[in-house]
């Protein structure tokens, strides 16, 4: 059984997903939910799913990126998970850290990656006329929003979308994408999955 955590800083909705993903005959189980703030809300929801927790805010550290890394890493050991998911995880990680889960960090991201790495992936999408857009499943490697493609679920882009219509319509596929590729990597499957909006 693969031992799965979760890096989260805000509502956690891929988290959960991710979390009552892993039952019955799945390959993994989750071991920790991490979160860069006492406020994100997913970590609630993480406790009432009997899952542990843990906090480790960003900003004690004032910017030393390695010091934050090394008490992420500490929370880590302690967990000893197999695989890392980072899930609305809003911290960049160096390359340092990176390097230690490399191959077994995965990420999920709001666009069709390698396009619109970084922020505001949906109003960049709207902006430049895309009538397709989605979400991606990648590994983490010391570039941003880079790394191996597991895998990409896409959504038509409607006429009157807004940055906000069009994030929901992508969040319900993230919904459906990240656990279908969490259960593939831990089956030792890096084949890339496409879904399709249904
Ligand atoms: C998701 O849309 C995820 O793709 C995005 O943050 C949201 C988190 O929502 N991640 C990034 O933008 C990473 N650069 P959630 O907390 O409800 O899962």
């Amino acid at each position: 059984m693969k031992r799965v955590a979760i890096f989260i800083s805000g509502g956690g909705s891929n988290m959960v997903k991710l979390v009552e993903s892993m039952t019955g005959d799945h390959p993994a189980r989750p071991v920790l939910v991490l979160a860069n703030s006492a406020d994100a809300g997913g970590l609630a929801k993480a406790a009432e799913m009997g899952v542990p927790t843990a906090v480790v805010d960003h900003r004690p550290f004032k910017g030393d990126r390695a010091a934050f890394e090394d008490a992420l890493q500490a929370e880590l050991e302690k967990a000893a998970p197999d695989i890392l998911c980072l899930a609305g995880f809003m911290r960049v990680l160096t390359a340092g850290f990176v390097s230690k889960w490399q191959g077994r960090m995965l990420n999920i991201h709001p666009s069709l990656l390698p396009k619109y790495r970084g922020l505001h992936t949906h109003a960049r999408a709207l902006e430049a006329g895309d009538t397709e857009h989605g979400c991606t499943v990648h590994e983490v490697t010391p570039e941003l929003d880079d790394g191996p493609i597991l895998g990409q679920a896409v959504v038509p882009v409607l006429r009157d979308d807004t940055p906000d219509t069009l994030a929901a319509r992508v969040l319900v596929q993230e919904h459906r994408l990240y656990p279908a590729v969490l259960r593939r990597f831990a089956e030792g499957d890096r084949e890339m999955l496409r879904l399709s909006a249904r």
